[in-house]
């Protein structure tokens, strides 16, 4: 790496140049790889709040799967996933066309398979099922010629909040049928889980046939936290050890506490302190000064859109919330609102699953995102109605 280049990636999605506090749950994924089909960890739904690394462990469970010989598909869930996942795979399957013959795949009984164009080999003739078989059946027999360990095909679905729920349907009992029948299939998705919450605690059919509730409810829960504040010095010191620029005297400490334990603050506080060097070192002040700018990206890139989402009264509910300098007593808050007990009840629970805020303890609720109380009151005059 160019020693003088500021390494911290404060982009959403961005593989961060050191992943902290992860390792338990690549870990798990690993050995969920490694175990054989049937284990639990194979299909897992990562939450948690913006910026807190859905994405970026999304990617590295990617990794943890192509390290270990696995085809990785990438995804996300808005419109028209189901087909872009279809495609991919004929065109996959195109370019290995030459080592398919004998294989007894049904890509062949389709017509358009003659000229291997996704666009002409219709989804009523060969559906994302017909195509995931058939990337199976390839993918073990290629492992069996190379006498490599037996893997298979991981599926990755990100921003599965703008999911639409009749693709979801279909591929989640796409995905069933085939764990049931233990084919080395693996799926991670991620999101806010207030879109998928609907779907979730819908009644599911008494049937024993295949159903993506079953398959959203039997998944992983993977609950994306705030790491530790010797997570967060490591993520910022470590990818300075091989750069010009280091911190010095008491300013890693200023920009951990700025940080507050949440992973996009630590590219942003990284990448504005860096920015603010002086010459080569990173000062008590300019950490300072790169934490007020991070604040402030912060709010522009997180704080604004994840307000946006929400309806004029969750954001009122969340300014009165913000009056407190601390976590907010239910009860006074219902004061304050004047509201009934089913009210708050109902909002406090919105706003749960939207993540934007926690429950600390009984009757008591916290911002789930950090510097949101501070954004709240100096916005107040514009989000409350
Ligand atoms: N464990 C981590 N250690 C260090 N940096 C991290 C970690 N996780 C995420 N980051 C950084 O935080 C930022 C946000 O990560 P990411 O985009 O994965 O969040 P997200 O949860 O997917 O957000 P959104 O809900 O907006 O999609 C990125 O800049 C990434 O590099
Ligand atoms: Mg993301």
């Amino acid at each position: 790496m160019d020693p003088a280049r500021n390494p911290f990636r404060a982009t959403l999605g961005a593989t961060p140049p050191l992943l902290v506090g992860r390792n338990e749950a690549v870990q798990n994924f690993a050995f969920a790889l490694d175990d054989g089909p049937g284990a639990h960890e194979r299909i897992s739904l990562i939450v948690g709040p913006r910026g807190i690394g859905k994405t970026v462990l999304l990617n590295a469970f990617e990794d943890t799967a192509e390290e270990r010989g696995w085809f990785v598909i990438s995804e996300t869930a808005t419109k028209g996933f189901v087909e872009r996942i279809r495609s991919e795979i004929i065109r996959r399957l195109a370019r290995q066309r030459s080592h398919l013959k004998g294989l007894g795949l049904s890509i062949f009984g389709v017509g358009g398979s003659v000229t291997w164009d996704s666009t002409s080999i219709s989804e009523a003739s060969y559906s994302l099922r017909n195509a995931l078989d058939d990337y199976l059946a390839y993918k073990a027999s290629l492992d069996r010629t190379t006498g490599q360990p037996a893997s298979g095909v991981f599926i990755t679905l990100d921003e599965m909040h703008h999911q639409r729920n009749d693709e979801l349907i279909e591929f989640g009992a796409t995905i069933q049928h085939l764990v049931r029948e233990r084919k080395n299939i693996a799926v991670a998705m991620a999101g806010i889980p207030s879109a998928i919450k609907p779907l979730l605690s819908s009644q599911a059919t008494a049937s024993e046939a295949p159903n993506p509730i079953t398959f959203l409810r039997r998944a992983e829960r993977v609950e994306l936290d705030r790491v530790s504040d010797e997570d967060v010095s490591l993520a910022l010191e470590q990818p300075l050890a091989e750069s010009v620029t280091t911190w010095t005297g008491r300013a890693l400490e200023t920009a951990v506490n700025a940080c507050q334990g949440y992973p996009f603050m630590i590219q942003l506080v990284g990448q504005w302190a860096f920015r603010e060097a002086q010459g080569r070192s990173i000062t008590r002040e300019a950490a300072e000064r790169g934490a007020d700018k991070a604040r402030r990206k912060l709010g522009q890139l997180v704080h604004e859109p994840a307000l946006a989402d929400l309806s004029d009264v969750d954001r009122s509910f969340l300014v009165f919330m913000a009056r407190d300098d601390g976590p907010t007593e239910i009860a006074a808050l219902k004061a304050r609102l004047d509201r009934s007990d089913s009210y708050v009840g109902n909002y406090r629970r919105r706003l749960i699953d939207a993540e934007m805020i926690v429950e600390v303890g009984r009757g008591r609720i916290d911002f789930a995102l950090p510097y949101l109380r501070e954004y709240l009151r100096e916005h107040a005059a514009s989000l409350v109605i």
